[in-house]
Parts: C-alpha cells; structure tokens; sequence
C-alpha cells in the first residue's frame, strides 16, 4: 500500500496525503510588502494537484527583516486582505496552507533608516553590511513582531504557521554558535542560544492560541566545523515543545556562504532521520526527494511522516495531479 497518499494530521489539520509543497519565495511581492495578483493565482494553481498541504513562502514578520524588496510581508495590517485571497484561493481546492513567518536578520536588506541587526555584530558576507548587535529592547521588539506577524496570519485564515528557525535568518543566526557570539542570557550555552527562539515561539502561541499548529523550519548542519548539528537543533526543538510545536522541517545550510557538501536526492533524510528519532515529533524531509520510490522508502523507513517538495512544483504546478503522479515522480 501506498503511504504517500495516506492521512497525516497536524494537530487539527488534516493532510490528505503525505507531501507538502516547500515555501518558495517567488520575488513577486509589491514594494510596500503586500501579496499581489499573482499570488492567489499561483498558489491556487499549486493546490490544484491535490498536494496534502502548501507552506506560502518566507514572509517578513518586519520591514528591516525582509531578505529582499520584493519579499511578501505580514508587518503591517494592510498584509491581511491579499493573503485572505491567497487562502481563499488554496481552501477552494480543499488543501491547508500554513505561511512561513521570517526575519532574515544579518541576511535582510532593511529600506533606508532602518537597521540590518544580528545577535552580533558579525556579516554574513562582504556584500551584506556589518549588523548592529540586538540589544534587549530589539529582541524584545523582533519578537512582538513575530506575535504581530502571527495575528495577522490567522487573520488571514492561514491553518497554520511555519517559523522560519533555518538557511542562516536571524532565528537561526541565534541558534548558531557561529553567529552568536552573545555573552548574556540570548547566547553561551545551547539554552541561551535557543532562548529567542523560544520567546518568539512563547510569544507566537499566546497571539494564536492553543492548538493551532505551529511547525519549525530548521538547518540540521551549518557545513563547518562547530556549527549546528542534529544533536544541538534537537536540543533547541525540546526547548520549544513546550510552545506545542507540530512538526519540524529539516533543511540545511544557509548561515555562511558555503555550499551544501552534498545535494543528491535525499541528502538531508538522514538528519531527518535524526532529529525525528531524538525528538520524537512528525518531521518533514526536504531536498530533492522528488521520486516517486525515494518518497516512499523516507516513509516507510522512518525518515520522515511528510516530504516535502520544491523545484517540481514551480516547474509544474500540475506535478501532483492523480493522472500525472506516477510519471511525474518516477520520471
Ligand atoms: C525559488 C526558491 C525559493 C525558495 N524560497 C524559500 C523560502 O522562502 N523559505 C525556505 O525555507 N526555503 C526556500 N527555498 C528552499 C525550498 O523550500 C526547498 O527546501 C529546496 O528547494 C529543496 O527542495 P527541492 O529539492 O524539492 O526543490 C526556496 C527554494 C527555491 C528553489
């Protein structure tokens, strides 16, 4: 029997199937922050197929977090009403869609007058800008932004939300040894460096309430020595399950500008494995597991309870149709 198209729930939230269509931001966004047109429209499209549930792609909890101009937002209450069409346009085909709430930190470009700002003040590279340490009154702010940005998204009519703990944003430049460098109560030891993570989710559940499913993106591996690994990102997960977290999303990289060590189909499904095993919550297994046989041996192994999936789908949104299933994931 298939395990691909059986039931998965997220707390309240019934997937029909096992897949998930990965957050991909689509740099369609309109200056001020706001979805426009294309929005509903493609991720109408995308939930056309039948996938079990869509993840709407990075979206800045504030304006000197967005990673570029044409990033979507959910700052500003004006957000709401195009992110309403973008939900009314996937529920119409009968799928849950959860939204991905970011803050990209050292890695955003922040408009003029506002500061780029990290845990310290260490750049991302020679092209971004030297961030301004957070003080405590900036962290107290990031994460009323978060429980802002997390009102605003059940406004919306999201079922869920997706933070964005993961690919080197400021959630995870805290989790980071490499990027935290702090000597107060938000870094140090694993439960400083986890400590804004858990405040953003504190602060997110009380804004939405009991029971609305909350799932964490996260980077198993910084790809260098002393940075994350499965047993530290494990470590900061328990400190938020607390916060009722209904999965974790395992992706990798992103906080220093070196590539993955590897990128063949399912090179992260161990790690998935891992943090899936210490933590004991669903997970969901990304990069490259767009075959139809690799999706059902992650399953079937224990690797993962959902798989997520990327590129194909921007390719063709029709990917996951019935009639196309067969040829599309073992082609
Ligand atoms: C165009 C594009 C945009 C992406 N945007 C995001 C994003 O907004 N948030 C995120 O966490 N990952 C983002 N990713 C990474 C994907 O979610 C996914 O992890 C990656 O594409 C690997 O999955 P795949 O091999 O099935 O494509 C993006 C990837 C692509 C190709």
């Amino acid at each position: 029997m298939s395990l691909t198209f059986t039931p998965f729930d997220l707390g309240p939230v019934r997937l029909k199937n096992r897949l998930v269509m990965a957050p991909m931001q689509q740099y369609r966004g309109a200056p001020d922050g706001s979805a426009t047109a294309y929005h509903p429209l493609h991720y109408g499209r995308c939930a056309e197929g039948g996938i079990g549930l869509i993840v709407v792609e990075s979206t800045a909890v504030a304006s000197n977090g967005r990673l570029f101009k044409d990033d979507i937002g959910l700052y500003a209450d004006r957000h709401v009403a195009p992110l309403r069409a973008v939900t009314d346009a996937v529920h119409a085909h009968g799928v849950p869609v959860f939204v991905q709430l970011s803050h990209g930190g050292r890695k955003s470009h922040p408009p003029p007058g506002e500061r780029l700002l990290a845990p310290s003040a260490l750049a991302f590279d020679g092209d971004y800008g030297v961030p301004a340490s957070m003080t405590p009154q900036d962290i107290a702010a990031a994460v009323q932004d978060f429980a802002d940005a997390a009102r605003r998204a059940v406004a919306a009519g999201f079922d869920g939300l997706e933070l964005h703990a993961a690919h080197g944003y400021l959630i995870h430049q805290f989790l980071s040894p490499l990027s935290n460098r702090r000597d107060d109560a938000y870094g140090g030891c694993g439960a400083g460096r986890a400590r804004f993570a858990r405040e953003v989710a504190e602060a997110v559940r009380a804004a939405v309430g009991p029971g609305f499913p909350l799932s964490l993106r996260v980077s198993a591996s910084d790809y260098v020595e002393s940075g994350l690994t499965p047993a530290l990102v494990t470590e900061a997960v328990e400190a938020l399950q607390p916060c009722g977290i209904v999965a974790v999303h395992v992706s990798s990289g992103g906080l220093l500008p070196v590539p993955p060590a590897h990128s063949r189909p399912g090179y992260q499904l161990d790690w998935a494995r891992q943090i899936r095993e210490a933590c004991g919550l669903p997970v969901i297994a990304v990069g490259g597991l767009h075959r139809r046989s690799l999706i059902e041996s992650a399953l079937a192994d224990g690797q993962a309870d959902l798989i997520a999936i990327g590129r194909p789908i921007l390719e063709r949104p029709d990917f996951m149709t019935d009639k196309l299933a067969s040829v599309a994931f073992d082609g």
